[in-house]
């Protein structure tokens, strides 16, 4: 777990050289956009997506017996500084007073806090855009096919279909709203599990996955996406504010129902760990190139934040 924690360490300060390099800064008259969008960008949070699509990539890499050219590296890390940036534009907004009013990200003021409201949702706005620039980015992604694949696979992961979609159900199902399990699944599927299963998928079209190893990886991460949501549930009854970096008790507070609130706790511990085998189970037969996947989702369900 030291290995893999440092790893995730490593990859985070790589992720934050890209968006110190490539965010936009400045004095002009949006010098505050500017600030805003980096604020709740670089330096913060633990960036397991970008990790995602960095592992899935050296995973394809290791198990078709070549080796991560240093393009091909560049490449995954663009896109995972590009899918972070959309991560942190979907944590800004979820903190609003519209949407879970929460006052701390990170361990410092959320965005609306330290800036203001109309700052907050013009930042999100601006990191959800920038990612897209990137990814169109020629200079960034030599090939002109996967620039317009992974912009169509992305957009349909985060949009209404995906990300927003779940988003939005969340929100709508909160106060007592009668809800099931199976759509309380759903939700978490798209709000949180989008993303996330778009990690494995991207990184699958840079390196010309074969379909067979694309779908087993999105499936892993589809079990992975699941498994962190509950995790995230089960911290914000019973985890440390501190390690977290932000309020526990939000769903309580403004009564959004999840596996935890539903099934209680115990329940809740055993589905997410029944995800996270099942996503080992189905990249475990490739015993090296899989380890660093293999920790990825013992630490989703293990994780203190
Ligand atoms: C928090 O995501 C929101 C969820 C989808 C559960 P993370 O736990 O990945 O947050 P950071 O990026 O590390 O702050
Ligand atoms: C947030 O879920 C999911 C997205 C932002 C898409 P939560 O509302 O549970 O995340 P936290 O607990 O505030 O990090
Ligand atoms: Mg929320
Ligand atoms: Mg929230
Ligand atoms: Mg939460």
């Amino acid at each position: 777990m030291i290995k893999f924690k440092n790893k995730l360490e490593k990859n985070s300060q790589e992720i934050d050289r890209f968006l110190d390099t490539y965010l936009p800064s400045g004095n002009g008259l949006n010098s505050k956009l500017f600030e805003a969008m980096r604020y709740s960008s670089i330096s913060g949070g633990k960036k397991i997506r970008a990790y995602l699509v960095l592992e899935s990539g050296r995973f394809i890499s290791a198990v078709n017996n070549k080796t991560l050219s240093k393009s091909k590296y560049n490449e995954l890390i663009a896109v995972g500084s590009a899918i972070e940036a959309i991560h942190s534009y979907s944590l800004i907004h979820d903190d609003l007073p519209a949407m879970d009013n929460s006052p701390i990200r990170r361990g410092k003021a959320a965005n609306h806090i330290k800036f203001d409201h109309h700052t907050a949702i013009l930042a999100g706005d601006g990191l959800l855009s920038w990612a897209f620039q990137i990814i169109g980015d020629r200079n960034f992604i030599s090939s002109s096919e996967k620039r317009s694949e992974i912009c169509f696979i992305l957009a349909k992961a985060i949009g209404p279909k995906g990300m927003v979609g779940g988003q939005q159900a969340d929100m709508d199902y909160a106060k007592h709203k009668s809800i099931d399990l199976g759509q309380i699944e759903w939700i978490q599927n798209h709000k949180t599990g989008a993303l996330i299963s778009c990690c494995s998928h991207v990184a699958s079209v840079l390196l010309n996955a074969s379909d067979e190893q694309k779908s087993n990886l999105i499936n892993y991460a589809n079990h992975i996406g699941l498994a962190f949501q509950i995790a995230d549930d089960l911290l914000d009854l019973v985890g440390n504010e501190f390690s977290m970096g932000k309020p526990i008790r939000q769903d309580i507070k403004n009564e959004t129902p999840n596996f935890v609130t539903i099934l209680g706790k115990e329940k809740a511990i055993k589905k997410a760990l029944e995800e996270s085998s099942k996503a080992i189970n189905l990249i475990q037969k490739f015993k090296q190139e899989s380890e660093s996947l293999v920790s990825l989702a013992k630490y989703t369900v293990n994780r203190n934040k």
